[in-house]
């Protein structure tokens, strides 16, 4: 499963990526709005610190004016993905976009319905929004089955992007279910790391290895 990180700060972004832990990154006007930068200068920073896809969303509701935003936003580097709503004008801008080579990102989807749209449409990705379908009582993770079990059935190539993880035990259903990315913030994937028994294990070793007197080097 490929691993993107949910945020527009660099320097999370660049820590993740020195542990070798990121594929890409997912951007949206809010997350654009906590890091206080430039859009377009930030996205382009982003690109360059991963080689992978970085999802730059349109704020547009219109197909034509999608279209002028996306051709901005694509120029930024060569691994952008326009991100688009699952509306009918973001399906069409993503048919066109998807047909130019471009890479899409159909995202705030919340039925399978919807998964099935996109794919017919050449999303690149598809975003399924688990942790806001559980904050209204859905099970998040059902819809991933049921997009992975649809996707399969047909054989459609657009990747099963998990978004709105909020811990890991979402990351670890995901994983299971077979979803092709999911994208967290920094922190929910540096809480994949923490286990006590680890923590517990070091500590015991540093105790034993302090009262050998030995150093290495
Ligand atoms: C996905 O691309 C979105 O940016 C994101 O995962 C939304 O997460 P939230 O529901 O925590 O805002």
């Amino acid at each position: 499963m490929k691993f993107f990180a949910d945020t527009a700060n660099v320097d999370d972004i660049r820590d993740l990526a020195d542990a070798g832990l990121l594929d890409g990154v997912t951007t949206n006007p809010s997350l654009i709005h906590k890091a206080g930068r430039d859009f377009i200068e930030v996205t382009r920073e982003i690109c360059g610190l991963v080689s992978g896809p970085v999802s730059a969303e349109v704020v547009a509701l219109d197909h034509a004016e999608m279209m002028r935003e996306a051709e901005i936003l694509r120029k930024i580097a060569p691994n952008v993905a326009v991100k688009v709503p699952l509306t009918i004008d973001g399906l069409k801008t993503c048919k066109a976009l998807t047909d130019d080579g471009t890479m899409v990102n159909v995202t705030l989807c919340f039925s399978a319905n919807q998964a099935l749209l996109a794919a017919k449409a050449g999303a690149t990705f598809v975003s399924p929004f688990v942790g806001r379908h559980d904050d209204i009582g859905f099970d998040g993770m059902a819809l991933i089955a049921d997009i992975r079990t649809i996707y399969d059935n047909y054989a459609f190539d657009t990747e099963i992007l998990v978004a709105s993880v909020r811990h890991p035990v979402h990351v670890l259903e995901a994983a299971k279910i077979g979803a092709d990315v999911m994208t967290a913030p920094p922190a929910v994937i540096r809480q994949l790391v923490k286990h006590p028994l680890t923590d517990k294990g070091i500590e015991g070793f540093l105790a034993d290895w302090a009262k050998t007197g030995q150093k290495i080097g």
